[in-house]
């Protein structure tokens, strides 16, 4: 299979596929892979994430996307991503009362990204991090057919990123990337602004009170954007998340933005897979994002 095959046509075949009431996931499955199965499912979701993870590796393209390991400019401000997933800073949340370097480029970095795989074998950091965005994505933007992996990742993304202490710009520069990605693979400029709301919605405000994404895992604490420049959400809790401070440097060199294909940081190794849980007040708002774009979707 080369992905670099798929955009020809896009424009041609999404518009009649929008005429039957599908999801997103079905609809561009169906203009990209033709076949609406599960495993075509998670092979545009493998070219989507890793496109947003190490920006454009597939050809021809739409439109460059520079990838959120890369260095940017959102909206005025500087960003760098790069070391939250490197081992740069202690960010990541693994039960403890503050984070711990991890390295999420553990297993090949970019090189198997390029081959359309999560990682060169299955039981890393990278391996277990980019299934778990394939699936939690995929969830997102409606992938349910038969043999599409359910996220199997933890539910309160608020409690994931939570020693981030993330910023507007660097969540929005996420989510640009998002955008970027799935344009240059040719989704409409509608379907994009869809699914930028969502994600905008749900997850780049401060404090919003615990909200369904994965109908299984219920509603949970969303929120990701947590420093003083995030947008303070609709009947926003901020007593069910946690007082936040920006994490620490584990390891200078990469903290600064290493190189984005290392495979070593010396950072420390992670003790425990689970991150610590927040108390979560017991609101539930909407109908959570599955529903949302569900529904943008079949008005469009
Ligand atoms: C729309 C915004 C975002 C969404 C929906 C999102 C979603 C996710 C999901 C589903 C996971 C996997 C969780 C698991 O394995 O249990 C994850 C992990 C992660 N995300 Fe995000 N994310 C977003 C923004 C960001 C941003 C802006 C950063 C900034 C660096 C970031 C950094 C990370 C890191 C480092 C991990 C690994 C965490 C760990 O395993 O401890 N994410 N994210």
């Amino acid at each position: 299979m080369r992905p670099s095959t798929f955009v020809a046509g896009l424009a041609a075949v999404a518009a009649p596929a929008l005429a039957q009431n599908m999801s997103i996931c079905d609809k561009y499955t169906t203009a990209l892979l033709k076949e609406n199965t599960g495993a075509n499912q998670l092979t545009l979701l493998t070219l989507l994430v890793n496109t947003v993870v190490i920006g454009n590796y597939t050809t021809p393209n739409m439109n460059a996307v520079p990838g959120i390991l890369a260095k940017g400019n959102y909206m005025g401000t500087e960003v760098n991503l790069l070391p939250y997933f490197n081992g740069g800073l202690a960010s990541s949340n693994r039960g403890g009362a503050s984070g711990v370097a991890i390295n999420f480029l553990d297993d090949g970095g970019a090189a198997p990204l390029m081959k359309n795989l999560p990682s060169t074998g299955t039981s890393s950091n990278q391996y277990k991090l980019m299934t778990h965005l394939y699936q939690y994505f995929g969830a997102l933007l409606g992938c349910s057919a038969t043999g599409f992996p359910s996220y199997a990742g933890f539910g309160s993304q608020a409690a994931v990123h939570r020693f981030m202490d993330l910023s507007a710009a660097e969540v929005g520069y996420f989510i640009q990337q998002v955008a970027l990605a799935a344009s240059s693979f040719g989704v409409s400029q509608d379907d994009i602004a869809v699914v930028g709301k969502a994600l905008n919605t749900i997850f780049n405000v401060r404090c919003a009170p615990p909200t369904v994404v994965i109908p299984a895992q219920g509603a949970q604490l969303q929120s990701i954007c947590q420093d003083e420049t995030c947008l303070l959400a609709p009947m926003a809790t901020c007593a069910a998340y946690p007082a936040t401070m920006k994490p620490a440097k584990a390891n200078d060199t990469m903290a600064a933005g290493g190189a984005a294909n290392s495979t070593k940081t010396g950072a420390p190794a992670a003790t425990s897979s689970k991150p610590a849980a927040f108390s979560g007040a017991a609101v539930k708002i909407g109908a959570g994002a599955a529903g949302l774009l569900a529904a943008a979707v079949l008005a469009l």
